[in-house]
């Protein structure tokens, strides 16, 4: 494990804080999500995944890394030193071989075009600025090369997104994620080309496949 205190701007310390602190609990708090939708959903994503150099964002506590495909190198980041630290001890009893960093998804401490593919799972409701997270992804893969993401988003219809505004302030103290995210809309504005997006559980969970692309330089 390693990498700075990705601490730069207090959004981000709060975020850190939010998760150090439900770290020891997480794995039991997701687990009627993770039974219902999650694992099959965690499967699929990472079946379409090709290295071989990898970027996961947010590992959390690794619940990715039995997924992770067989043959492909992983660097997995995330915020939270303690969510890291369950994430590295599921790597050695799984027997993952992954390389695990501290690092802020705002501001990832890698070159442009480090990377063949980079994944997320329900990252991007927690990132502080997501399009800004989403624009460092964009960079450090190559360009064409694919981003998967399975997030969930506020949902389409007017009464129900309009509730889960209502309800976002208390599930941010609560959790540390946003349950009103576009994160569809968002994967775009940061410059990565949707090239399929697939909806579940009445279109609040969504399967993202984007690819990089360079900024046109004028
Ligand atoms: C809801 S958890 C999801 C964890 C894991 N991906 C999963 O599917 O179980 C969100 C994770 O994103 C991390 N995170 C939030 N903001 C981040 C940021 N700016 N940079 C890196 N990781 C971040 C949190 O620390 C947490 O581990």
């Amino acid at each position: 494990m390693s990498g700075p205190a990705p601490t730069e701007t207090r959004e981000s310390l709060t975020t850190q804080r939010r998760y150090d602190r439900q770290a020891a609990v997480y794995d039991l708090t997701e687990a009627p999500m993770e039974l219902l939708a999650l694992r099959g959903l965690r499967r699929r994503l990472w079946s379409e995944v090709d290295g071989p150099l990898v970027l996961e964002i947010g590992v959390g506590t690794g619940k990715n890394l039995p997924h992770h495909p067989q043959g492909v190198r992983t660097v997995a980041a995330d915020i939270s030193p303690r969510m890291l630290h369950r994430a590295a001890s599921r790597a050695r009893r799984v027997g993952r071989d992954v390389d695990l960093i501290l690092a802020d998804a705002q501001h990832l401490p890698f070159r442009d075009n480090t990377f063949d593919a980079a994944a997320a799972t329900c990252v991007f409701c927690s990132v502080p600025d997501p399009v800004a997270g989403l624009r460092e992804v964009g960079r450090v893969v190559r360009d064409d090369g694919r981003v998967h993401l399975l997030e969930h988003v506020r949902a389409a219809n007017p009464v129900i997104g309009r509730l889960m505004d209502l309800a976002n302030p208390i599930a941010v103290r609560l959790s540390g994620a946003n349950i009103n995210r576009e994160t569809v809309s968002n994967v775009t504005t940061a410059g990565i080309a949707l090239d399929d997006v697939e909806s579940r559980g009445f279109g609040i969970v969504k399967l993202i496949r984007g690819s990089a692309q360079r900024p046109t330089r004028r």
